[in-house]
């Protein structure tokens, strides 16, 4: 069956390696990331936000992530799946998760003040424990688009607040902002570095905050928002086959193998899983303008994503042969 993040997580911390967690929204991204874990050995966090299951329906998403589970021991091995609420933004989002079979939850109260962070974050974890479902909660705000909620510079998480936030909240990991930012525009031109041949270089990540919030909670499992790489081959075939993306740069590959190697235990990756899949359809319909029937595209598109699964397990998480 599915199970929580307690047993993953503490094998990552020893490990240093830190388990993907991968969003979905329909049955070709969740073929893939399964299809990606169980090649790799990789246990896995299958996320679902708030708009994936407005998008997807609850009760279909929640059977296909169950059926997820029976779906790898066909394929022919049977590895840790995660059901992961990812970016809930109420108690009672959080508690209709709980009670559908999640195993575990994201409550995100980081554009709160303090206190009513801690309240309802508390709240969450008091249910969600009854029920055995692990949370994750989260201080300090990521650049860029957050649960609806727009910041136009990274608010850092604070080192003084983690140690109380954590105790008197009772979460089983905590999400920071260390620079990462969510989607495929992750900085400003004008804060990066520009190559002479033209790619932006990104700031690079308060490393430093990072530290100091490991000295604080030793052990304790960290977790990092906003973690694609956005791969130029993907937005430069995307632009090519007529698609319009400006400025899209994402967080180094050698930033997040860094990352990986410390206390951080959970990466999150949905924009490369997004790039990669319209990358390969624009590519297909551009290519064969024939093709009217969605496998002929869907097909190809899931392939590409898997391999981009695969890639981030063995070369940037750390997680291969795991499971
Ligand atoms: O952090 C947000 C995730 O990428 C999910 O995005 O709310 O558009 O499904 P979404
Ligand atoms: P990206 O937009 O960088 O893929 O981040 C995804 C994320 O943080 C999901 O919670
Ligand atoms: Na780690
Ligand atoms: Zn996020």
């Amino acid at each position: 069956g599915l199970v929580n993040t307690r047993e993953l997580f503490k094998k990552a911390m020893e490990g240093k390696y830190a388990i993907p967690a991968y969003n979905f929204n329909n049955m070709e991204q969740l073929q893939a990331i399964i299809q990606a874990c169980v090649e790799t050995r990789s246990p896995v966090i299958l996320q679902v936000s708030k708009g994936a299951r407005e998008y997807a329906n609850p009760t279909l998403l929640r059977h296909m992530a169950r059926g997820a589970v029976e779906y790898a021991r066909e394929l022919g091995y049977e590895i840790p799946i995660v059901l992961h609420l990812d970016h809930g933004d109420s108690y009672e989002l959080c508690k209709s998760c709980v009670d559908m079979g999640f195993s575990s939850v994201m409550i995100d109260g980081s554009h709160l003040p303090y206190e009513e962070n801690v309240e309802l974050t508390r709240k969450v974890v008091e249910y969600a424990h009854k029920y055995d479902v692990t949370v994750e909660g989260e201080l300090g705000v990521l650049a860029g688009i957050e649960e609806h909620v727009s910041s136009e510079k990274t608010i850092y998480t604070d080192p003084n607040q983690v140690e109380d936030f954590v105790k008197r909240t009772g979460v089983d990991s905590l999400a920071i902002a260390i620079g990462t930012s969510h989607g495929a525009v992750k900085f400003k031109p004008e804060q990066c570095t520009r190559l002479p041949d033209g790619r932006l270089v990104p700031p690079p990540l308060r490393f430093d905050i990072l530290e100091e919030i490991e000295r604080r909670l030793p052990g304790f499992p960290i977790v990092l928002h906003g973690s694609s790489s956005v791969p130029p081959q993907y937005v430069e075939m995307i632009n090519k086959y007529g698609g319009k993306l400006k400025d899209a740069v994402g967080i180094p590959e050698d930033q997040l193998r860094k990352a990986a190697r410390s206390a951080v235990c959970k990466i999150n990756i949905d924009s490369d899983g997004r790039l990669a899949m319209t990358a390969m359809i624009r590519k297909v319909l551009h290519e064969q303008p024939e093709v009217f029937d969605p496998r002929k595209y869907l097909g190809p598109a899931r392939a590409e994503l898997k391999e981009l699964y695969k890639h981030k397990i063995i070369n940037v998480l750390g997680s291969e042969g795991k499971a």
